[in-house]
């Protein structure tokens, strides 16, 4: 069997959010001596791109509309990511120094078009298409409707949806650049008033998933506008819980962290960390520590960010970390508070990979208020190095982290409520002066299992499923 995942990110070539992260492991640990699972994203001129070699496998020209563009694909050299990972390289459209950008409709329909015409010239076909968000949900309407692809539209396709709020909208006027298709159903692409890419790949993929089985029942109430469209795709949909990369996140042999640790070494370990951390930060190392680590935007709650480090902070015995970046806004306020909070209140606000495998070494409690939570993988990261999260129930969080009054492990609250968020800081606290008791919840979650296997294992039997 040969999966092909397309996606926009992967880990560690480049990384936004837990979409690379996903898609720079799932291949991983589907890949076994009669699968091979691969990886098409763009090439981006970043740092891992400028640091390692490439070589080219394919050269050609795709027609974008009236524009002509040459693409080239090109291959890792030296790869040591346990999968193969191919790039499609468009020079000052899809290849610039960033991910993402305002004309992404142009970008990523030009991805999916080099991706498919480079297919199209391959003797051993896929077995899979394996497309992840919107910027990949034009691939299963092409596949099914235009005239080009037709030799390969018996290739099942596989949606995943890491994220619904963004769905890759553009206007109708562009629809011309979508390579030659059956324009009696034209009417696959739109959703509401505009072309759907994320809408389109749920209407013509053969299967779709979300990140978390609890994600997929909340888009059926609230998915941005695709809620009644999901409810009647709903016989081909499923939620299948991401795992997480233990090669990569690893506190026994992270190189990123000041001090490795495992079970029986969680104390030492873990102080080894937080000492940096304080130090780093001006923080009191024997107050426990709260940390946030994202992206600052209204999905992860972060508007509400500040409001309640001020309200917790009321409490001297308690320190607050935060990384992240996002909206302008939020950012000016979190930076405003080190002033009023010096000495028990610091953030990086910026992108920081180092830092986060720190952070989920050395903080004593990790905050996830999150208003939308397709998945999360922090809180799983966060289980893995000992370190305890405090979750807002939705989601993947939902999913994956049970209360400590309920025989579990973690914090949870209901809403998005600046109260209810200080209130459960406060629970936590408790636990922290309880040490022997922190102690072995610590160990006791460093112990649970949310490796890849056995979600690697439910999209092989989902493919399997869709095979002819
Ligand atoms: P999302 O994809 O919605 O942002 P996830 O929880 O799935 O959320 O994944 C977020 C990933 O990005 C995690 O690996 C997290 O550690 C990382 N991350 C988020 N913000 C930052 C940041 N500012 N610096 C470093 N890593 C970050
Ligand atoms: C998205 C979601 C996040 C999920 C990630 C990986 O970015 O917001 O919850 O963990 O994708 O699937």
């Amino acid at each position: 069997m040969k999966i092909i995942h397309l996606s926009a990110e992967c880990y560690p070539v480049a990384k936004v959010g837990g979409l690379a992260d996903v898609v720079g492991a799932l291949p991983k640990y589907q890949s076994s001596e009669n699968v091979t699972s691969e990886v098409i994203m763009p090439f981006y001129d970043n740092k891992f791109t400028q640091e390692h070699a490439f070589s080219s496998v394919f050269n050609s020209t795709l027609k974008l509309g009236e524009e002509q563009c040459n693409f080239e694909i090109l291959t890792l050299d030296n790869n040591s990511l346990g999968f193969n990972i191919y790039f499609v390289k468009i020079p000052n459209l899809l290849t610039v120094d960033y991910v993402y950008s305002f004309d992404d409709a142009n970008r990523f329909l030009a991805f999916q078009i080099a991706i498919l015409d480079w297919i199209l010239t391959w003797n051993e076909k896929p077995t899979i298409f394996h497309c992840h968000d919107h910027h990949t949900g034009l691939t299963p309407f092409m596949l099914q409707e235009s005239y080009k692809y037709e030799s390969l539209n018996a290739i099942p396709v596989i949606l995943t949806i890491h994220n619904a709020q963004y769905q890759g909208w553009f206007s109708h006027d562009k629809v011309g650049t979508i390579p030659d298709f059956n324009f009696d159903n034209v009417g696959l692409l739109d959703w509401g008033e505009s072309i759907n890419p994320l809408a389109a790949a749920i209407k013509c993929a053969w299967a779709v998933t979300t990140v978390s089985p609890s994600y997929m029942e909340e888009l059926k109430e609230n998915a941005n506008g695709l809620e009644s469209l999901l409810a009647s795709e709903s016989a081909k949909c499923s939620g299948i819980l991401n795992g997480i990369d233990t090669d990569v996140w690893n506190p026994e042999t992270d190189s990123y962290i000041v001090k490795n640790f495992k079970k029986t070494t969680v104390v030492s370990g873990r102080k080894g960390n937080k000492t940096w951390l304080c130090n780093e930060f001006n923080l009191d190392p024997k107050k426990p520590l709260f940390a946030f680590i994202g992206r600052l935007v209204g999905e992860k709650g972060a508007e509400l960010l500040p409001s309640v480090f001020d309200k917790a902070l009321e409490n001297k015995n308690i320190s607050v970390l935060l990384l992240g970046s996002g909206h302008d806004e939020i950012e000016e306020e979190l930076n405003l508070l080190k002033v009023k909070h010096k000495g028990s209140y610091n953030a990086y606000i910026g992108y920081d990979e180092k830092l986060s495998h720190i952070i989920y070494a050395g903080a004593d409690f990790l905050l996830m208020p999150s208003r939308v939570e397709p998945c999360g993988l922090n809180q799983l990261y966060s289980l893995r190095y000992g370190l305890i999260p405090i979750v807002r129930k939705i989601g993947g969080l939902k999913d994956t982290i049970i209360d400590v009054e309920n025989d579990g492990f973690g914090f949870t609250h209901d809403d998005v409520d600046i109260d209810q968020i200080v209130s459960t800081m406060n629970r936590a606290t408790k636990l922290f002066e309880d040490s022997k008791e922190f102690t072995k919840n610590r160990k006791y979650i460093m112990g649970i299992d949310h490796s890849w296997d056995a979600s690697a294992e439910a999209y092989l039997k989902l493919y399997q499923s869709l095979k002819k």
